[in-house]
């Protein structure tokens, strides 16, 4: 794929796409597979880097990959994961560095692990700091920890009780994973509840795991024990279906439908924002997964709040749709933006600018003054810096908006390898 990408404005979107897998379910049937013994399969995994990363570095520790057609055949050794002397490298994929932080608290010996350069700048500290209380050391650079990571992981960890001072379903599961090999049960707690996958997914895998909200957050406890083999179907990512829900919704023509997402509440709060700013946007359940609904729309401004959006992922392209709508929005809280794949909340402003809206921060907040229809964005040029998800928004402002060109397109691959031709298959 060109690193350059230029998109231009699609007179008329019409049709139903699928989606990547989800990534998060994705990475998840893997690491689990690999702890159990004997082989698992999984269905729809996220053709992306990220999760190729994961895999290999699974690989790297000694489980198997087989393919057959589109099943993935994956198999934990009898005997447990053993530690490489090799770098495992996690490219971009925080997701891959937090959650194998955890995993390989369970293999003992050494691990160095590794990513490209936006990962390399990202705090690992909310991971290492649980780990050192279970008996991990988690060495990284500075008081945030930024990767490289070197994990020296002991014959036998304990388990603890720990209150995540972040909002976020990697440490979270970071922790749990670790807790898999503990001495007793250990507890995560959780203020606002992010995604319950790992829970879930554990306890399909036979692993005892008990889970209480508690106000709008959770406590869940984890008893010690080995998953078991099991059959994953991977659902449609809901966060890559955020993407055409707000292009069908700004587009002047367009009807839209991405089948089989996963839709739970945690994953899917842009529905409930896009559909407060006037949005024709709509999930229906479809057998066990959803169907997302998105057609052409008037929109007016809302004020967004993080806590909606647990993991912040969907708001760059909710950005886009406060351009496309009439008066100010407000994005509140959003420090955590600037912590992903690249700062989010910069480059969110930066989207909002270049397509001609004014828009300005004060705080962990930021505003952006709508210019009323797509139709008035300009067409512009960015950078998307190694993020994937800037790449995947400005797409949609271009093709609802006059057109754009993404330098850093092809960075898109880490979720999304499809994702342009998906876009040109709707456009008419
Ligand atoms: C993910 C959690 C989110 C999200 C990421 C995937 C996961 O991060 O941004 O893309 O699979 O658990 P945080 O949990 O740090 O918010």
């Amino acid at each position: 794929m060109s690193d350059v990408e230029r998109v231009i404005h699609a007179l008329h979107l019409r049709g139903s796409i699928r989606v990547p897998g989800d990534k998060s379910t994705s990475h998840r049937a893997l690491m689990l597979s690999a702890l159990a013994s004997g082989q698992s399969t999984i269905t729809g995994l996220s053709p992306g880097d990220d999760v190729g990363a994961t895999s290999a570095i699974l690989q790297q520790l000694g489980a198997r990959e087989e393919r057959d057609e589109d099943v993935v055949l994956f198999t934990g050794p009898e005997g447990g994961l053993r530690a490489t002397i090799n770098s495992l490298d996690c490219g971009n994929s925080g997701t891959t560095m937090r959650l194998m932080s955890g995993l390989v608290s369970t293999v003992p010996g050494t691990h160095e692990l590794v990513g490209d350069e936006s990962l390399s700048a990202r705090p690992m500290d909310r991971v290492a700091v649980p780990l050192a209380l279970m008996g991990v050391s988690v060495h990284g650079h500075g008081p945030s920890v930024t990767p490289p990571l070197s994990i020296l992981s002991p014959e036998r960890l304990r388990g603890i009780e720990y209150h995540v001072p972040v909002v976020s379903s990697q440490v979270k599961s970071a922790i749990l994973l670790a807790g898999l090999t503990a001495s007793g049960a250990t507890t995560v707690t959780e203020e606002l509840r992010t995604r319950a996958t790992t829970e879930t997914m554990l306890r399909a895998a036979g692993v005892t795991v008990q889970s209480d909200n508690v106000g709008d957050g959770r406590r869940v406890t984890l008893s010690p024990g080995r998953p078991r083999r099991h059959d994953w179907h991977v659902p449609g990512d809901p966060s890559q279906a955020a993407f055409f829900a707000v292009l069908g919704a700004i587009h002047r023509d367009a009807t839209l439908e991405v089948l089989s997402v996963e839709a739970s509440p945690e994953r899917v709060g842009y529905v409930g924002v896009l559909q407060r700013m006037g949005a024709d946007v709509a999930l229906f359940e479809r057998g066990q997964f959803h169907v997302l609904h998105s057609r052409s729309s008037s929109l007016s401004a809302t004020e967004v709040f993080a806590r909606e959006i647990p993991s912040v992922d969907e708001v760059p392209v909710l950005a886009v749709a406060a351009c496309a709508a009439s008066g100010v929005s407000a994005f509140r809280d959003m420090g955590e933006l600037r912590l992903k794949e690249s700062d989010r909340f910069e480059g969110s402003l930066s989207i909002a600018r270049s397509l001609g809206a004014n828009a300005w921060s004060e705080g962990d907040d930021f505003f952006v003054e709508g210019l009323g229809s797509a139709e008035k964005f300009l067409d512009f040029t960015i950078n998307a810096g190694l993020d994937h998800r800037i790449v995947m928004a400005s797409a949609v402002a271009g093709c609802a908006g006059n057109g754009c060109t993404i330098a850093g397109a092809s960075t898109v691959s880490s979720s999304y390898p499809h994702f342009f031709r998906d876009l040109a298959l709707l456009s008419e």
